[in-house]
């Protein structure tokens, strides 16, 4: 009895062992191939269901499924990891690898981005997208942050922007005489508002409903999906087309990921940018419209159609200003103006 005793004994540690390597080696062999994928981090400050998150999403897809074993993608939306200007610094030193960032914050990044974000400066929606897809504009533009850590990978659509109010509806420029309207972080957006005669009102994009609706502020600027998914149109009632400026985001990326990659891997992934911008502009149309029905009808904004002309001459010193401060743009200046003459204002 005691030698089977100790044979039942033997075998029972021995399946107990056998046991353990086996649960130790699939943990091993699970770490050795997270250890293999490169987790690629992307933040920025739109909800999930905008348009830069859906295509988003597409490029965490596509790379899932052509170099999924090497890479996963993780897309944080809503300003999980902070303001834009925050994930901008994130991607300067690689503590995540991309981000979109609004052209009007990477001003104080790399002045060359002052261009876009003149008051208007493209005569149409179309002459806007074709400079944007045109790289003998924006390559230039795009690398000149090179040094401080990080390259524009691709841009997106963020349609028009304007004016809307709590309670007064702006007309023309004089409306927003003692108004606080909040602008984006950037020098050129402070000085149009003081050309227009506004109270400029400087804060990141997540503070500004709290500041709407404790009337820190009087008002903002920005496209039509702001009052809908940022919910500011259940306190602004005015939204106002003066279309004062066609501000793209910027898919930006981390130098040394983007370095490092190999040469076919960085043939993948910029294939996978290509396919940000396509969904985003495909998405962002729909958007808009769905946007501007919502408003219409559910949050009772009223949308109003002041005449242009004032708040045009209002602005224009500020071409002049821009460009007598930082000349080695004025060829892309230049090249944009060809393109408004092949694409001029549609006249409704
Ligand atoms: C738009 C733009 C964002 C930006 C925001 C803002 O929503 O798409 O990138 O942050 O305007 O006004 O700050």
């Amino acid at each position: 009895m005691k030698i089977f005793r100790k044979i039942f004994i033997k075998m029972f540690t021995c399946f107990l062992f056998s046991c353990f390597i086996l649960l130790a080696s699939s943990i091993l062999s699970g770490c050795q191939s997270t250890e293999r994928q490169r987790i690629v981090r992307i933040g920025h400050n739109q909800s999930t269901s905008h348009p830069i998150h859906i295509a988003l999403t597409a490029f965490k897809d596509y790379i899932n499924e052509t170099v999924g074993d090497r890479y996963v993608v993780e897309v944080y939306p809503s300003e999980l990891l902070g303001s834009q200007t925050d994930m901008v610094q994130l991607t300067q030193t690689g503590a995540i690898d991309y981000c979109v960032a609004s052209n009007a914050i990477l001003e104080t990044f790399s002045k060359n981005y002052e261009i876009f974000n003149l008051p208007y400066l493209f005569a149409s929606a179309d002459a806007y997208h074709h400079v944007m897809d045109d790289s003998d504009i924006t390559g230039p533009i795009f690398r000149s942050t090179q040094k401080a850590g990080f390259t524009a990978v691709t841009w997106l659509d963020a349609g028009t922007r304007n004016f809307y109010t709590v309670n007064r509806p702006i007309t023309s420029p004089a409306d927003l005489k003692g108004l606080k309207i909040r602008v984006q972080q950037s020098p050129t957006n402070i000085e149009m508002m003081r050309l227009l005669g506004g109270s400029a009102t400087p804060m990141g994009f997540g503070d500004v409903y709290t500041a709407l609706q404790s009337n820190i502020i009087d008002g903002a600027e920005n496209n039509e999906m702001a009052l809908t998914d940022n919910g500011h149109g259940d306190v602004c009632k005015y939204y106002s087309y003066d279309m004062h400026q066609m501000v793209p985001d910027i898919l930006i990326g981390n130098n040394v990921f983007i370095e490092e990659m190999t040469e076919e891997d960085r043939a993948v992934f910029e294939a996978g940018y290509q396919l940000v911008n396509r969904v985003e502009r495909e998405e962002w149309e729909k958007a808009v419209e769905n946007a501007r029905e919502k408003a219409a009808t559910k949050q009772n904004v009223q949308f109003l159609y002041p005449d242009q002309t004032p708040f045009v001459e209002a602005c224009a010193p500020l071409h002049q200003s821009v460009l007598q401060k930082n000349p080695a743009i004025q060829p892309i200046y230049d090249a944009i103006q060809e393109y408004n003459t092949h694409y001029p204002a549609v006249i409704e």
